[in-house]
């Protein structure tokens, strides 16, 4: 089976607060996005990677050739206001190469920490599903609904809720499809896999690693390079289990 990727960093990370957009900020002396590139490229088989930028990007140069240097075609699109937006246009920039049977896994730039073990994982599992799959953690911590006045109300029960990650795998045509449904409703839209329950379909959930974590906020920078050592001293460990999943 035919697998492609699409990475959308145009988003511009309000929350980290910071000058250039998150996905260049640097982390462990490579920018996050060159990371998160670098993962999916060790993911055998995948046919190729649209990035998707913002408008005018004006950081992507600085790291353009590193990223085209990697052993896997990359091709470019621009992203839209919105972050399925951003994916939409990714998803037909593949129009002339990708079928609507091929798999597509849309992959944060903002999780540049992603276990392979657990890429190769959802492959295998959300390949075999009709409506694909995502990875994701069972929620750890106790959830409490509050009021305005950050008054507890009541504990949720966690029983069943899990934290969506990405990556998020699904045929081309019919993550099209649903994106393109999804955009005439007014319903939010934060991962793709929301898109698909819209229009229907249910993806699975796939076991993921905690420490796949997206770089949101100022502090999460840190995490990521306390992260990225913890995988490296780990792999050095264990010989030959490359970035093993910590289930
Ligand atoms: N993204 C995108 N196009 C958008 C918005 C987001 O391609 N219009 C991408 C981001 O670059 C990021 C991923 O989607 O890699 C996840 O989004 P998020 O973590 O929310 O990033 P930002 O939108 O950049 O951050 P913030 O919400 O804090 O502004
Ligand atoms: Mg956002």
């Amino acid at each position: 089976m035919a697998i492609w990727a699409i990475v959308p960093a145009a988003g511009s990370g309000r929350r980290m607060q910071s000058t250039a957009p998150k996905q260049y900020l640097d982390l462990d002396g490579e920018p996050v996005l060159l990371h998160t590139l670098r993962r999916l490229a060790e993911l055998d088989g995948l046919q190729g990677i649209v990035l998707v930028l913002r408008e005018n990007d004006q950081w992507w140069s600085s790291m353009a050739a590193e990223a085209t240097g990697l052993p896997i075609p990359l091709m470019i699109c621009e992203g839209g206001e919105e972050r399925f937006q951003s994916v939409s246009n990714g998803l037909a920039a593949l129009e002339d190469r990708a079928t609507d049977e091929d798999w597509v896994l849309v992959h944060d730039a903002a999780r540049p920490c992603v276990r392979v073990t657990d890429m190769l994982r959802l492959v295998d599992v959300a390949g075999s599903h009709a409506s694909g799959g995502i990875l994701a953690t069972p929620v750890r911590d106790t959830l409490k609904r509050g009021d305005a006045s950050h008054g507890i109300l009541h504990t949720v029960d966690r029983s069943d809720l899990w934290s969506a990650q990405t990556p998020q795998m699904f045929r081309h045509g019919r993550l099209r499809e649903a994106l393109r449904l999804a955009c005439q409703g007014d319903r939010a839209v934060t991962d793709e896999a929301s898109a698909m329950e819209l229009a229907g379909h249910a993806p699975l959930l796939v076991m993921g690693s905690a420490d796949n974590i997206k770089v949101t906020w100022p502090g999460d920078l840190l995490l990521a390079r306390l992260v990225l050592q913890a995988q490296r001293q780990e792999s050095e460990s264990t010989p030959g289990r490359v970035y093993a999943s910590t289930e």
